[in-house]
């Protein structure tokens, strides 16, 4: 299957939290939350359309396009800005799309389920040839800000990128994995704040990813020493440090967003893919592995060559 990155953009609201403004809410320190995270600050106070419609439009922007170039758009999210509709429309309706649109819901794998589905639709006979594929979440609104368990982590970003088919082969393995048994572990119901058994998700994290990306490097004919990009869920360095030993993959290749923008799920891997760009690691033939995961659980990891 192949596509190439025309364009990216990202989003992030101006509001920072630190640290510090969070040890006044409640029983923690900047001390802490530096040492078992890997998070000094993060952003908050914009929905999940306004992410996704800021980082579209600069997505759309680089390529060169017209928004009417698109012909589908794929949005990652878990929070939707209402039940009903999906929050693609409004996307679709603020940048002037004209193409098919849905929303995609894998929570923190959910950008990189996305790039496996933009990719299959784009290899389809008669299918789209451009896909604006956006990752965007906004957790404040759903985050219990009296849980230091979750507070601490969760955050509002999102990022975009505009995708072209070529007939290059560039997705060279990918696996999508879930285990709806550990559902409980990370959920909100309607009307109600995210609660999380934050050990045991790192647990379950630590052992899917590091099965899911030697999996997807081993369908790609390769193997840890290979990858030249990683970019990984931003949920905790402490996982992404141990998914990098569990996988002999150099943590110096990981691209990380954490430090800043700490965790909003569908977000962290586009802002990570951003980050790259800008550091000018995303060259032509670059190995660059992409993983996800996070409720569900759900979990997704994607082998691409730039
Ligand atoms: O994106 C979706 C997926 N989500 C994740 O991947 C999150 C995965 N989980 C984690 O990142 C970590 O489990 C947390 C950051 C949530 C918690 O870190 P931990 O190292 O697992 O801490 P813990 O829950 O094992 O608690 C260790 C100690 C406890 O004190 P005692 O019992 O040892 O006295 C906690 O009460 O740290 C205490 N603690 C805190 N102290 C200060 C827990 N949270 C905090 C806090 N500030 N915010």
């Amino acid at each position: 299957m192949g596509a190439r990155l025309a364009g990216i953009g990202t989003s992030l609201p101006e509001k920072v939290l630190t640290n510090d403004d969070l040890a006044q809410m409640m029983d923690t320190s900047d001390e802490w939350i530096r040492e078992r995270t890997g998070i000094r600050e993060r952003r908050i106070g914009l929905p999940t359309s306004s992410l996704g419609i800021e980082s579209g439009r600069a997505a759309i922007d680089m390529a060169g396009l017209d928004p009417t170039d698109i012909d589908l758009l794929i949005l990652s999210t878990t929070t939707p800005d209402q039940r009903v509709p999906g929050t693609a429309a409004v996307i679709h309706a603020e940048l002037g799309l004209d193409c098919g649109a849905f929303d995609l819901n894998a929570a923190c794998a959910g950008f990189t389920y996305g790039w496996v589905v933009a990719h299959s639709m784009l290899d389809a006979p008669g299918g789209p040839r451009r896909v604006l594929l956006v990752g965007a979440d906004a957790l404040s609104p759903i985050t219990d800000w009296e849980d230091r368990g979750t507070a601490i982590l969760f955050s509002d970003g999102g990022g975009a990128v505009v995708l072209e088919h070529t007939d290059d082969d560039t997705l060279l393995g990918w696996d999508l994995g879930a285990d709806g048994n550990h559902r409980r572990l990370l959920m909100g119901d309607h009307d109600s704040k995210i609660t999380m058994e934050g050990r045991e998700v790192f647990k379950v994290a630590v052992r899917a990813v590091t099965g899911s990306v030697l999996t997807a490097l081993d369908r790609a004919g390769m193997g840890p020493g290979d990858v030249d990009v990683l970019l990984p869920h931003q949920a905790n360095i402490r996982i992404i440090e141990a998914i990098c030993k569990r996988t002999g993959i150099p943590f110096e290749r990981s691209y990380n967003t954490i430090e800043h923008t700490g965790n909003n799920s569908s977000g962290t891997i586009p802002l990570a893919m951003a980050k790259a760009h800008a550091e000018g690691a995303l060259q032509p033939g670059a190995i660059v592995v992409m993983t996800g995961f996070g409720a569900g659980m759900s979990w997704a990891t994607t082998v691409s060559r730039w």
